[in-house]
């Protein structure tokens, strides 16, 4: 494998402040970083959370966890690193005995040094293989998508995942132009099929986002990642989400909208029959968006969006049986692996 710090531009950790502040980060307390990246945030919590503080931190993306290995280097004996998808983070933190926790952080979407690369292909201005994964031991690419896919499916995919206007437009012009290969090329034939029509951002954005999310199912995870967090959550332990648009900022908001609420019967059915009862507590009723100074700081920031949320005892089994010391925690020896 490559060496970390050639491959690593830095990448500014977003809303670090509200993170630590959402999170109630506490000395001696337990955290979940499930989008490790270049390890910003996980230092900010390892500091915060000194002495004693232990973090668990997963990414999908080999080369980001190396990354964050050397960032984290200086808390070597409080961190496990595991390069993972959140999609299997009950099993990880089963595996490492870490549970309940205090925190669990996911900060959603890419890095600046995955963008940067130029061989991942994340972006629409760089020439590089259309790729897009972030684990890539995983085996479609996006090159797979934009070759195989039956016009009216990549259209579907454009439409749904890209919120794109000129979905069938780009899929038809995609499937006259075949075989794509190159970044670039796919980027000049989206140019071409939406013409002068959008002036604010790039025509091939929203394309090469809805590429990004189909190839690495970050949507299905997304929900998935969503409930294993909420598991792993001990009493008053906080859920900290940071999306970048808007069908992840959907997801995070229904789903703690969801957890909050004692009932979750159609509005039509009078009498509750659900049974549900809430597990989480909103934070912050309204979502935390970075102040102009970061903005202007990291440009990068400017969609981030932070959802905040806290684990409710109520009537739940689960927290309570969460209020205990999980296996290997309170004095185990929690190492590097
Ligand atoms: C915005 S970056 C995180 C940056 C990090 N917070 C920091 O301070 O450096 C997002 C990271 O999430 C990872 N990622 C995206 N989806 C994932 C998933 N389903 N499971 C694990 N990691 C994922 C990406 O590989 C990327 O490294």
């Amino acid at each position: 494998m490559r060496n970390a710090q050639v491959l690593a531009p830095t990448h500014l950790p977003v809303l670090v402040s509200e993170v630590i502040q959402g999170l109630a980060v506490q000395s001696g307390g337990r955290y979940v970083d499930c989008t490790v990246g270049g390890g910003g945030h996980a230092a900010a919590i390892l500091e915060r959370s000194s002495p004693g503080g232990q973090l668990l931190g997963l990414d999908a993306d080999p080369e980001a966890v190396m990354i964050a290995r050397e960032t984290l280097a200086a808390h070597r004996y409080s961190i496990a690193l595991v390069h993972e998808n959140f999609v299997n983070l009950r099993a990880v933190a089963d595996k490492c005995g870490f549970y309940p926790v205090h925190g669990v952080l996911f900060d959603l979407g890419l890095s600046s040094f995955q963008l940067s690369s130029d061989a991942r292909g994340f972006s629409f201005q760089r020439e590089s293989a259309l790729d897009m994964r972030f684990n890539p031991e995983q085996e479609a690419t996006a090159e797979d998508f934009v070759n195989r896919l039956p016009e009216a499916e990549l259209a579907h995919l454009i439409r749904t995942y890209g919120e794109e206007a000129y979905s069938h437009r780009i899929a038809h012009r995609i499937v006259e132009e075949r075989p794509i290969r190159t970044t670039l090329q796919l980027a000049r034939t989206i140019e071409v099929a939406v013409g002068s029509r959008r002036r604010k951002i790039h025509p091939a954005t929203k394309t090469f986002q809805a590429l990004r999310i189909a190839v690495n199912e970050e949507l299905q995870h997304l929900r998935i990642g969503l409930e294993q967090a909420l598991d792993l959550l001990g009493c008053d332990g906080r859920l900290a989400v940071i999306s970048y648009h808007s069908l992840e900022d959907r997801i995070v908001k229904q789903f703690m909208q969801r957890e909050s609420r004692d009932c979750i019967c159609p509005p039509a059915v009078l009498t509750c029959v659900c049974g549900h009862r809430a597990s989480l507590r909103l934070v912050n009723k309204r979502v935390v968006t970075p102040s102009a100074a970061e903005v202007r700081a990291n440009p990068r920031s400017r969609s981030a969006k932070l959802r905040v949320a806290e684990r409710v005892d109520g009537d739940n089994e689960q927290c309570r049986a969460n209020d205990g010391a999980g296996p290997g925690i309170v004095g185990g020896a929690f190492s590097e692996n």
